[in-house]
């Protein structure tokens, strides 16, 4: 068996989702229905109580848990496992008119009214104590049962609270990081500028949209403070079960690449990473390929807050969501491809929101499961039953782990850092886009390449990309040094180490920290161009690339010069230079430049990181799991039609077949095909 199994109670992989009993609670057959309907699909956990406050608690202090009691104890028998939520993503009408203090104020000093969900004031000590008290009595009441496996932590924690207790609590988070020296906060927030010198931390507001937003220092501070802030709301949340039940792990849903929480930070504290999975396919802007691309670098993003565990799609759309600009349903076939792409990518388990759609209100048009015609041979059931199966047939993939030899830096405040400052053009900067692209690139040389944060420990990668690390915090230059000084390959690019982290330049030259000696360069300029704008590259040995948005101008000190730009003013200057440092090598990419024309210059690093390239058909994705027992190669296809793939080996575990050189995938189709070791 393998180690790494979040839930030793299932034999294999999670197959499930929400599930919201307490909408049809005056339906008792619709209740004994779903259960034979989700055995027949195969389900074999479910998501309990997401939103279900007002069930447990109609009015404060009246508990009623009967009704849960019964839900899970039935679920239970027929084999299905709970994941059971805290319900404090959102709020009871009595609590908000008892307690307004838990309604949040936003960024112009305007508290909410009651209402929505997701909204809560972090801070307000009558909301902790209220979720306190329901989130013990959960724990209490369901946390012996055996058919409870994990807690759920209230529901995709995000947003600000400007309120006057969580600017109180900003004001001490800034004495504590500052060491309660406001000068020290006024050298790094750089207050000399503009007379924004503070004489003391309460003096400080957060950034209100129409008070001080032209600190870097402040906004980016207040990004932090916001994470810190719902990193303790959580804990809170998260101790009192534990104080409970220590041994049920915890997790909380996360959002792809949301970027109001530095989910880097969030990670330490939960058993489990998971994540809410809703890519916008069958779009007119990219084809299906790229669209999964960009979920494959989704899922590498929460891979990569918990190296060494499986992580969790927690949340995916069985046929199509209805918050998307144009809600369009899964072609046939590509449900079962987006579910393996998230176990292929190293998901332990592919669950829905949502099981059956509610008839009223907000998602009563959201994909489900079930659909309101209520049967079990519509389309989107029998893609669903039919993932079921091929769960069942992926058992053996549960616990193990996608092993990267490649990396791509990624830092949250390195993005609000980019977003925020005042320089480029703001519709070019596109630090994400930038990192997606780059590691696309990889995804289609078969070369799988996790996300890490630039202080990570390197050590187990021979290739890693830095792209736009424009802000570098304390470590990272050391850590980048150490990485190329042992024989790895590095590429960074331009707008790299301008500031540390606290947003004040670096002196003495760009890239600072004593990155210019590990590149070899200075950049001296940077080149916004406006869309219409056009540079070359040309490279020694023949070859150019087209440059738009952004060319740092260089000098080079003493880095080899590997292309030039033909244009302007900085025309025959470095555009890509290349250092050997110990017994690695440091290049250095001053322009921007589509990242599928880099693709050279990949092959030739991951050459020299002893990193194989995969020979793959267009639209084809290849991720691999390993474990004790043997290794499983996925192989999806991202093409409405058939292709072929070279060089396969193994048996395909969805289907028996032995496969031997060619493998033939049908449109969207998907093979695992698993070697023992
Ligand atoms: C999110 C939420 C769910 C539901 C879905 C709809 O992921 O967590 O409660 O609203 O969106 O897609
Ligand atoms: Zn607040």
């Amino acid at each position: 068996m393998e180690k790494n199994r979040l839930f030793p109670q299932i034999n294999g992989l999670v197959h499930g989702g929400d599930y919201n009993p307490d909408q049809w609670l005056d339906r008792p057959d619709i209740l004994a229905e779903d259960i034979r309907l989700m055995k027949k699909a195969g389900i074999n956990s479910a998501t309990l109580g997401v939103f279900s406050w007002s069930a447990y608690e109609p009015v404060e202090g009246e508990f009623h848990f009967e009704w849960m009691e019964e839900i899970i104890e039935n679920l239970y028998q027929n084999g299905i496992y709970t994941v059971l939520s805290t319900p404090s993503g959102a709020r009871p009408a009595w609590l908000d008119a008892a307690y307004p203090e838990a309604m949040r104020v936003n960024e112009l000093g305007l508290r909410n009214h009651h209402g929505i969900r997701h909204n809560h004031c972090m801070s307000s000590p009558k909301f902790r104590e209220k979720v306190g008290i329901i989130d013990r009595k959960l724990a209490e009441k369901f946390g012996a049962h055996p058919g409870v496996i994990m807690y759920h932590i209230s529901n995709e924690l995000g947003g600000e609270c400007y309120c006057p207790l969580c600017a109180k609590r900003f004001q001490e988070y800034l004495a504590d990081k500052y060491n309660h020296d406001i000068e020290k906060l006024n050298h790094a927030w750089w207050t000399s500028f503009w007379s924004h010198h503070y004489n003391s931390f309460e003096q400080i507001e957060p950034p209100f949209q129409n008070g001080e937003t032209s600190v870097m220092g402040l906004n980016l501070d207040w990004k932090r403070f916001t994470t810190w802030n719902m990193n303790d709301f959580m804990k809170h949340e998260i101790g009192t079960l534990r104080s409970v039940t220590p041994d049920i792990p915890v997790t909380t849903n996360f959002m792809r690449l949301f970027e109001g929480l530095d989910y880097r930070k969030m990670a330490p504290e939960l058993d489990a990473i998971s994540w809410d999975n809703y890519p916008f396919y069958h779009n007119d802007y990219e084809t299906f390929a790229d669209t999964m691309a960009d979920t494959a670098f989704q899922h590498a993003v929460m891979r990569g807050l918990k190296r060494g565990t499986p992580f969790m799609m927690m949340e995916s759309a069985p046929g199509m969501a209805n918050w998307h600009p144009y809600n369009k349903p899964k072609r046939p076939g590509v449900h079962a491809l987006s579910c393996l792409q998230a176990v292929a990518c190293g998901s332990d388990t592919v669950q829905y929101f949502q099981w059956r759609k509610g008839r009223g209100s907000y998602e009563q048009h959201h994909g489900a499961v079930v659909d309101h015609l209520g049967t079990d041979d519509t389309r989107i059931f029998q893609e669903v039953a039919q993932v079921g199966e091929s769960m069942k047939k992926l058992a053996a993939v549960a616990g193990t782990l996608v092993n990267a030899k490649a990396a791509l830096l990624f830092d949250w405040d390195n993005r609000y850092a980019i977003k925020d400052v005042k320089a480029l053009a703001d519709e070019t900067k596109k630090y994400e886009d930038t990192c997606i692209g780059i590691w696309k690139q990889f995804l289609k040389l078969g070369v799988e390449m996790d996300i890490v944060g630039s202080d990570e420990d390197l050590s187990q990668y021979d290739l890693v990309a830095a792209p736009m690390l424009y802000l570098l915090q304390p470590g990272t230059a050391e850590n980048l040094k150490r990485f190329v000084e042992r024989g790895g390959q590095l590429i960074a690019t331009y707008f790299t180490g301008y500031v540390d982290s606290d947003q004040l330049c670096y002196l003495g030259g760009f890239p600072g920290d004593g990155l210019s000696e590990l590149f070899g360069i200075v950049s001296e300029e940077i080149d916004t161009y406006y869309p219409s704008d056009r540079n070359h590259v040309r490279f020694e040995y023949g070859g150019t690339w087209e440059v738009f948005d952004y060319a740092e101008i260089l000098r080079v000190k003493d880095a080899r010069v590997l292309a030039r730009y033909t244009e302007d003013f900085y025309a025959d200057t470095a555009a890509l230079t290349c250092k050997e440092y110990g017994r690695g090598k440091a290049y250095y990419m001053a322009a921007r430049v589509k990242p599928e024309e880099m693709i050279p210059l990949f092959e030739r690093m991951l050459a020299d990181a002893g990193i194989p390239v995969r020979k793959l058909p267009a639209g084809v994705e290849c991720h691999v799991r390993t474990g004790e027992e043997g290794s499983y190669v996925f192989y999806l296809n991202g093409n409405a039609g058939p292709v072929e793939v070279e060089d396969a080996e193994g048996v395909d575990l969805l289907t028996g077949a032995e496969i031997h050189g060619t493998l033939t995938l049908p449109g969207y189709g998907v093979a695992v095909l698993s070697k023992s070791l």
